[in-house]
């Protein structure tokens, strides 16, 4: 069966299960994270499932915990832009979405690369802008390092201008034109080698959930990856979201909301279940509770038994134990939550980090997956889901093999790609040309 009029359709991405909490390295079936092979093979596995994109997130320095790498990032990653560029040459249709900070690049720079992503995929490049402000990634970059927080969107919402002026300064018809931008964080003029790609301007996807963060994504964004998964939070934050576009002249339609979320399959919803449980048992190992549990206090508790009770000791609200990551608000808060849970079901340092952190947000069999996804989708909680494996690189392989084809007999997923380029995919116009957005 082909899409049914009328039923709201779900977009589908995927995410690579690279440096992250959710990946499971310890499983026998886990490959290299840097490896050609693995990126092809998910990649493709999208491909086959329809999918509209391809995701790469990105950190510019691996986290650090007590001065030692994070025992999740040793195995690093390579750079986002330099994947897709040979993931364009094995792959046909499927978009290829990089994450890369405007706090620490150049838009001339960039604005490049994402031409050229473009050109060489024949109009798949999206670029997710993120915007971390924090000094200890920084280090790498600027001197002193910082970006004061409150410039992080200012600078964000600038750079995309700049890059839109770059992309612009070709005609449709071939011609290139100078371009000058004169602003407070940059100040360039000159003239942009690349020519008018096919997309016109890459797809921009938005993640970052201040409220600075859901304006710049209102106004500019074509996409937002956001962690609000379940349905009640995705209802809100949806709402909250496509309310902000009139402001900027646009419609409801012009900005997809894609969440990030997680999966597990079972030939029963009982078996999923209990799937789940040890996926999460994997994903926190005794060590992982630990490093979980200094996140929070911002203290070494490595004497802890994480089969043991929670510490007496209250959070260091201070601390620069753990570097890189952004730390939770109110960590005395989150640990008096903690304590109140494990003391009310018996819980250990292990069982409560579980509990805590990081649950599946679709756990059943195919059937039950795909109703539960298109339900969020129909009562308006997403526009479709950024899916994050937990397997590098075989995860998503059951999800196009069996979710996939029930979506379809639903009418609400395409049996096939209808246009070339990924704002084809995510119904948005397209080629854009010089002034038609904002
Ligand atoms: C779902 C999601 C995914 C993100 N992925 C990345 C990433 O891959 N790399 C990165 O540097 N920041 C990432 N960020 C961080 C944001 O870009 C932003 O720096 C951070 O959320 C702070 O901005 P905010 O105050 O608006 O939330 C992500 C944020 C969200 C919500």
């Amino acid at each position: 069966m082909s899409t049914v009029p009328g039923r709201k359709q779900i977009h589908l991405a995927a995410h690579f299960p690279g440096v992250n909490s959710t990946t499971v390295w310890a499983d026998p079936r886990s490959g290299s994270q840097i490896d050609f092979s693995s990126f092809e093979h998910l990649a493709r596995t999208a491909e086959r499932g329809l999918f509209d994109f391809f995701f790469l997130a990105e950190g510019l320095r691996l986290r650090e915990h007590a001065g030692r790498i994070h025992d999740l990032d040793v195995v690093g990653r390579p750079e986002s832009i330099t994947v897709l560029n040979a993931l364009a040459a094995v792959t046909d249709r499927l978009g290829l979405a990089a994450t890369v900070n405007a706090t620490f690049n150049e838009p001339y720079e960039l604005a490049r690369r994402l031409a050229s992503l473009d050109h060489l995929s024949a109009g798949r490049a999206a670029w997710n802008v993120v915007t971390s402000s924090d000094a200890f990634t920084g280090e790498n970059f600027r001197r002193g390092g910082y970006l004061d927080r409150a410039e992080r969107y200012t600078r964000a919402a600038e750079f995309l201008a700049t890059a839109r002026e770059l992309w612009d300064s070709w005609t449709p018809d071939g011609e290139q034109r100078p371009f000058a931008h004169d602003g407070p964080q940059f100040r360039i003029e000159g003239g942009f080698p690349v020519p008018r790609s096919p997309q016109g301007r890459p797809v921009v996807i938005q993640a970052g959930d201040s409220a600075e963060g859901r304006e710049f994504a209102a106004s500019a964004a074509d996409v937002v990856f956001t962690r609000h998964s379940t349905p009640e939070a995705g209802r809100e934050f949806y709402a909250d979201v496509k309310g902000r576009l009139a402001r900027y002249g646009r419609d409801p339609g012009d900005l997809k909301i894609m969440p990030g979320v997680t999966y597990v399959l079972g030939d029963t919803d009982a078996e999923a279940q209990e799937a789940a449980a040890e996926i999460r048992r994997q994903q926190v190992s005794p060590q992982n509770a630990i490093l979980a549990l200094e996140q929070v206090w911002g203290r070494d508790l490595s004497g802890h038994d994480p089969d043991g009770p929670l510490p007496d000791i209250d959070p260091d609200p201070e601390s620069a134990l753990v570097q890189g990551r952004v730390r939770v608000a109110d960590p005395v808060g989150v640990a008096r939550k903690w304590r109140v849970l494990s003391e009310a079901k018996g819980l250990s340092i292990r069982q409560t980090v579980i509990e805590t952190t990081g649950r599946q947000s679709f756990v059943g069999s195919p059937a039950t997956v795909a109703a539960a996804l298109e339900e969020c989708v129909a009562t308006d909680a997403a526009d479709g889901f950024v899916l994050v494996p937990h397997l590098t690189p075989g995860g998503l392989d059951d999800f196009v093999d069996q979710v996939v084809p029930l979506l379809q007999e639903r009418g609400v997923f395409r049996t096939e790609y209808t246009g070339t380029t990924l704002r084809s995919h995510l119904g948005l116009p397209e080629p854009v040309g010089k002034g038609d957005t904002p």
